[in-house]
């Protein structure tokens, strides 16, 4: 089996380790566009060693956003800032992924140092959408229900923010499925009461995904990876399940997706989630193993034997760190040093004093 430090290939596109940036919103965005902030930010985490860094949750039209700083790819003017970024991340060797998402019923938020609270019109709020007008905290207002025209209109959303991926110079592309935006509020019961082809039985409930995943794919090219992030659970009884994501994941692997990135919860604040260490590294073996597909695993991996242990085991095909990377963007050099394998590093040449 592979270690943590051997490359991972993914249709032509190949990552230099197994360590990938899990995607985390910065609510630092003007008017949808990357700034400085993100160059310096993901910046360091090339510079730092990281095969794969996935850009945070970038919203594919304006109501989708969780804040009104977050990423967007929903106008050309988005495009140019994140050119000049992914070319110093391939530059220093990491390949740049985008995350595509709706935020759905979760949007419209101040940022979380401003609170996190529901915004007015006044303070520049929006309307917010979602399968059905259940709100993600009893007593907020309840969401807009989209109308099959609207749901037509945001996949179309995602095929051109795809298409404006393609010019940024994106080398994965990932699918925002996860943590109780859009996607996955189609997916779980608890948030779908739909009685049209877009709720109830299961095979209504994954429609909005999977048609959106056959718009997609023919506009990412062929030679570059698809990727999505599934909420694998909604950990609450009545909600989306393990068992569901692999069934799930066999289809979405039938339409030519590459990867799924295990996560879990999010769909709402009633959860009853097992933290702790791994704890959603069973969420990718699972899939891994019973839908045959490639799987990332995800949540409070920090430890380079607990990462390594991931991808000796054959358990996942790439280990991502969020927190971890925020408190120590060089963690794959330590990684490296820690496993006795830091000849196989590949770090920038100005660094590779580091290593020795
Ligand atoms: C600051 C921050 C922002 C995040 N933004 C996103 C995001 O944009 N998209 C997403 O799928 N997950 C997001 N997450 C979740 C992380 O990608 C990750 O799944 C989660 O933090 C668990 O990993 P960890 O234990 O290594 O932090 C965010 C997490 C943090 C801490």
């Amino acid at each position: 089996m592979p270690n943590l430090l051997d490359p991972f290939t993914l249709r032509s596109v190949t990552m230099r380790n197994r360590i990938g940036v899990s995607p985390m919103c910065q609510y630092s965005s003007e008017d949808g566009k990357a700034t400085d902030w993100h160059l310096v930010h993901l910046g360091s985490r090339a510079v730092g060693g990281a095969g794969l860094i996935i850009c945070e949750a970038t919203a594919v039209e304006p109501r989708g956003r969780i804040s009104p700083s977050d990423a967007g790819l929903w106008s050309d003017e988005q495009i140019e800032p994140q050119v000049r970024i992914n070319q110093f991340l391939i530059a220093h060797g990491a390949v740049p992924a985008i995350q595509l998402a709706h935020a759905g019923r979760k949007a419209c938020t101040a940022r979380p140092w401003e609170g996190s609270q529901l915004l007015s019109k006044a303070q520049g709020g929006w309307e917010i959408v979602g399968p059905s007008p259940i709100p993600f905290n009893d007593g907020d207002p309840p969401p807009h229900e989209l109308t099959l025209t609207q749901i037509r209109e945001i996949q179309n959303a995602f095929v051109t923010a795809t298409v404006r991926s393609v010019q940024a110079g994106f080398q994965m592309l990932e699918i925002h499925g996860a943590h109780g935006y859009l996607m996955h509020s189609f997916h779980s019961p608890l948030s779908n009461a739909r009685r049209d082809e877009y709720g109830g039985s299961f095979e209504n409930r994954i429609r909005f995904t999977l048609e959106t995943v056959r718009l997609v794919r023919p506009k990412w090219p062929d030679s570059k990876p698809l990727a999505v992030r599934l909420s694998c659970t909604d950990w609450y009884e009545g909600g989306w399940t393990l068992e569901e994501s692999i069934e799930l994941a066999k289809k979405l692997k039938a339409e030519g997706v590459d990867l799924i990135d295990c996560s879990s919860g999010g769909g709402t604040p009633k959860a009853r989630v097992p933290v702790g260490a791994s704890f959603q590294v069973p969420l990718a073996e699972a899939v891994r193993r019973q839908a045959g597909i490639p799987t990332a695993a995800v949540g409070l991996i920090t430890d380079p034997m607990q990462a390594d242990e991931i991808i000796r085991n054959g358990r996942a095909d790439l280990v991502l760190l969020a927190r971890e990377m925020l408190r120590n963007p060089y963690w794959p050099v330590q990684a490296a040093r820690a496993l006795g394998k830091a000849d196989m590093l590949q770090l920038p040449v100005q660094y590779a004093r580091a290593i020795r």
